[in-house]
């Protein structure tokens, strides 16, 4: 079978600071750890991914727009514009293509103000206080959801019995 197109995997604000940015909330692993952990994943599943980070939000805006085409789907850690930017909703619900949002703490168990994440309202699953670990699950289940997507196409094209 050909190589599906990559996964994005994108990562907000200040998550570039992972590994000194308050350990006991978010681990001890670095952004670059988390990437390399994520390359293993994927190509455990032969998945490639395509890992990115930006602390502006614009720039966040302008890849998901570009991700049609490009891209078979997209995990997110909009970090702290998950809470606060409409902007990013507003561009993923742009998408097709399987979203899983992606937090390394439980938001819900933390300020009420990071209860609420816009990007949930286009999420298709989300995963959410496991750590780095939760990436890897994320790219696991995107493989998942990828597969299924062309298993689909492919029964669709199949002459009915
Ligand atoms: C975070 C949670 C957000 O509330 C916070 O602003 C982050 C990281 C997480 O991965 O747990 O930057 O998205």
């Amino acid at each position: 079978m050909a190589m599906p197109k990559p996964v994005l995997i994108l990562n907000g604000p200040n998550l570039n600071m992972l590994g000194r940015r308050e350990p006991s909330i978010y681990g001890a692993e670095s952004l670059a750890d988390i990437e390399a952990m994520c390359q293993r994943e994927a190509g455990a599943h032969g998945l490639e991914v395509d890992f990115r980070q930006s602390n502006h939000e614009g720039q966040l805006v302008d890849w998901i727009q570009a991700v049609p085409g490009r891209h078979a789907g997209v995990i997110i850690n909009a970090g702290a514009y998950s809470h606060t930017s409409v902007a990013v909703l507003d561009a993923l619900r742009l998408l097709d293509e399987p979203l899983i949002e992606v937090h390394l703490s439980n938001i819900y168990r933390r300020e009420a103000f990071r209860h609420r994440s816009y990007v949930s309202l286009a999420a298709t699953g989300i995963i959410c206080g496991l750590g780095a670990r939760g990436y890897a699950l994320a790219v696991r289940a995107m493989a998942e959801l990828i597969g299924q997507q062309a298993q689909a196409t492919w029964s669709g094209t199949q002459p009915s019995p």
